[in-house]
């Protein structure tokens, strides 16, 4: 049986039976005639408190040997423990090991370690506490993600892995090679070659696809890996990270805002009413005053302005930034974390970019300068969310791609979507390590992905 069971819901009513629990050794303390062990299985942040008698046959062999790591299989009685802080202890008849850990070799040990010496243990960094909490709000997210889209009638389209498609134009896609093909030197696959007939790589996101089965389906979303060959070493960057990419026919830029600012407070709501536990050691150990802070986002309306009127605010402020600011750059993090974290201390909605930063997909606006995007800011994070209003007038389209140098002809199946029954539509991309990274307080987005990819470390 699992400890979270054992010691949530059920606790009352297994009192006095028999259970059994199988999980690992977090340390053990022996006390006259008997010894104390702490158990985790993972299922839950607690550890179950377990009694180990003398009278144990195995006890001077193997239970006296027991040290952090070690996996062990335990039957008992549950009875109520008369130690502060827990509700009940485990009184074992049988106490297995399983597996033993060597505590001279084994890495991780009873004490605090830094989050940078467990990146390099990332095969047993998710035993620890803060790791394994984040692992299982990521996993609650994910299934949390899934209700919200399904209970409003959203359909889960799988986009694919490998694409000919660079949705953001930017030049960041990981090419994909066979392996005699990556062996003939310098060779990329000329156009007409290679193992899909033209150059293929890793999605940098779902969105065009996703677009396909929204002008068919109507509501759709993608959630999945995407890929980015940035060189960007930075606490919020991964060269692999998850997207979640709704994608809305008949749906313009405000009924994407509003569909962006509900999902992100009910994600928040309902994390911080499911996880209680592992929330409250993210307040306590990792980002001090973290669920203060989310319940703020949950209980006020996020704040919407331009990308000019942002620009005239940070201008007027004067203040002076790294990346000096004025009409037509990107805004930087130092400029979006002043706009959250200074200036209006809530998420804010920022509209209308300048054309010549967005992508072709973005649909144009009566000005012919500015485009229908938004992009969402959070305090510590910057950029969370990135969405548009897409391009559904074909010339419009075809204009803008043909000025950006992308081949139309690539493309044709992307605008027959505007040659046949086009409709405005609208989606989004939420990246779902930063919004990990906003829920736990985790400082770096290495500790929110399992296995963080970044340029020059991939270990396992
Ligand atoms: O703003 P981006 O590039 O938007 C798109 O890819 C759109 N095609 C999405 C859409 O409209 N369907 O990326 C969306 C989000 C960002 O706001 C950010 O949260 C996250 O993805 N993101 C990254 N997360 C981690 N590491 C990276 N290198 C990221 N690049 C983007
Ligand atoms: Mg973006």
């Amino acid at each position: 049986m699992i400890i979270e069971r054992i010691k949530g819901l059920f606790a009352g009513q297994l009192l006095g039976k028999q259970v059994t629990v199988a999980g690992w050794v977090r340390t053990r303390r022996d006390a006259g005639s008997f010894s104390f062990i702490e158990v985790n299985d993972g299922s839950t942040l607690a550890n179950l408190q377990v009694i180990a008698e003398r009278t144990l046959t195995n006890y001077e062999d193997e239970i006296k040997r027991l040290t952090t790591g070690c996996s062990v299989v335990i039957t008992g009685e549950l009875k109520e423990s008369p130690a502060k802080g827990q509700a009940v202890e485990v009184l074992a008849d049988v106490v297995s090991v399983v597996g033993w850990a060597d505590p001279e070799s084994y890495p991780l040990q009873k004490k605090r370690h830094s989050f940078e010496y467990l990146r390099e243990i990332s095969h047993l960094r998710p035993r620890t506490n803060a790791l394994g909490a984040v692992a299982r709000v990521r996993s609650h997210l994910t299934h949390a993600v899934h209700r919200f889209f399904q209970q409003r009638g959203f359909f889960h389209i799988h986009t694919p892995v490998i694409t000919t498609s660079d949705c953001e134009g930017a030049g960041e896609m990981f090419q994909v090679l066979t392996a005699s093909e990556a062996a003939r030197k310098g060779a990329l696959p000329e156009q007409g070659k290679g193992f899909f007939g033209k150059p293929a790589g890793l999605t940098v996101s779902g969105q065009l696809q996703a677009e396909v089965y929204a002008q068919a389906l109507g509501r759709v979303y993608t959630f999945g890996p995407t890929f980015r060959a940035e060189n960007s070493n930075t606490s919020r960057h991964l060269a692999e990270f998850w997207m979640l990419e709704p994608e809305m026919a008949f749906c313009d830029l405000s009924c994407n805002m509003d569909l962006a600012e509900t999902l992100l407070r009910f994600l928040l709501a309902d994390v911080l009413a499911e996880c209680a536990e592992d929330m409250a050691l993210f307040d306590r150990f990792v980002a001090q005053g973290v669920i203060k802070r989310l319940q703020h986002i949950v209980d006020n309306d996020f704040i919407r302005i331009t990308y000019t009127e942002a620009v005239d605010r940070l201008l007027s402020s004067g203040k002076s930034f790294d990346f000096p600011v004025s009409w037509g750059v990107d805004l930087q993090s130092e400029h979006e974390r002043f706009l959250t974290e200074e200036v209006y201390g809530l998420p804010l909605i920022v509209t209308d970019y300048p054309a010549a930063i967005k992508p072709f997909y973005m649909r144009v606006g009566d000005d012919g300068t500015t485009v229908a995007a938004m992009d969402i800011l959070v305090a510590g994070i910057g950029e969370i969310v990135g969405g548009s209003q897409r391009e559904e007038r074909y010339d419009v389209l075809l204009a803008r791609m043909q000025h950006l140098g992308i081949d139309d002809v690539d493309y044709q199946w992307y605008l027959d979507l505007r040659r046949y029954g086009t409709v405005p539509h609208s989606g989004f991309g939420l990246g779902f390590e930063r919004l990990v990274q906003l829920v736990t307080g985790m400082p770096n987005i290495r500790e929110v992905i399992p296995f963080p990819r970044t340029p020059g470390y991939a270990p396992c």
